[in-house]
């Protein structure tokens, strides 16, 4: 199907993109959360219980991140937002910043970012970019109330206003490396079905979800180039 090259596009990945470039996933086997507790990890009851165990969990997976470099399909997403005409919005559940560096500007972490650091006691957000201990002071309200800026379980996702009138107007909803198991992002295909936007998944597997009407099976650094050259092939570029 072609797609007219002033439509709109919404794009969501998931970890399975970072994947290639040496990222765990959560859920595939050997993941992040097989050894790992969500409870203990990825709640703010878990921060509660025990922040030094949730500092260290996300000073490893920054320190992961920062030797980390993006791959084909980071960087095919990129050309893709420069190359198209119409709008493209990039929403990410990852909180690797491997999107950016390959050339992505039009981006929502909708899930936080490991470069960041957020104050429990004044919600004020901070470039943060080494490690991030427990009682670290907060650059706006000067008291010790900075956390790993990642929203955890139970916590509402970034931006879902923006997110939600992006939707409205795609014509194009592209789902890449995401198990499509957490909600909200698992409840995007639908509302982009809705709005009767094309649907397309690429995945290592294809999650089997019927509101996908295209599935992609592959590893993201090959089929996310492959699947954005036809795309802007089909549109005349
Ligand atoms: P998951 O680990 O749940 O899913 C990763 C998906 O990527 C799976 O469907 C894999 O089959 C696929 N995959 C693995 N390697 C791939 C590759 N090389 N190319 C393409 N696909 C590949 O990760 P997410 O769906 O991102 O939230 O998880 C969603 C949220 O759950 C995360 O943002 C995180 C987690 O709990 C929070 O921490 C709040």
């Amino acid at each position: 199907m072609t797609i007219s090259p002033n439509a709109s596009i919404v794009i969501l990945t998931g970890a399975g993109i970072s994947a290639e470039s040496g990222l765990a996933t959560f859920r595939d086997q050997g993941g992040l959360w097989a050894d790992h507790d969500i409870a203990d990890v990825a709640t703010p009851e878990g921060f509660a219980r025990n922040p030094d165990l949730v500092c260290d969990f996300y000073n490893m997976r920054r320190g992961e991140a920062k030797q980390a470099q993006p791959n084909a399909a980071h960087y095919a997403l990129a050309k893709l937002e420069k190359t198209w005409p119409g709008e493209v919005l990039l929403v990410t559940q990852n909180v690797d910043s491997l999107h950016e560096r390959a050339g992505s500007k039009k981006i929502i972490h909708m899930h936080g970012e490991l470069n960041s650091a957020l104050c429990f006691e004044c919600g004020s957000r901070q470039i943060w970019n080494g490690d991030l201990n427990h009682g670290e002071v907060c650059q706006n309200c000067s008291r010790p109330g900075l956390r790993p800026d990642i929203v955890w379980f139970g916590e509402m996702p970034y931006r879902m206003e923006e997110i939600g009138a992006a939707l409205a107007q795609a014509s194009l909803f592209i789902s890449i490396g995401t198990s499509g198991t957490v909600y909200p992002a698992a409840g995007f295909v639908t509302e982009a079905e809705m709005n009767d936007a094309r649907t397309v998944e690429i995945n290592l597997e294809s999650t089997r979800n019927p509101l996908f009407q295209e599935s992609h099976e592959g590893k993201a650094a090959t089929a996310v180039p492959t699947y954005v050259q036809a795309l802007l092939t089909s549109a005349g570029f």
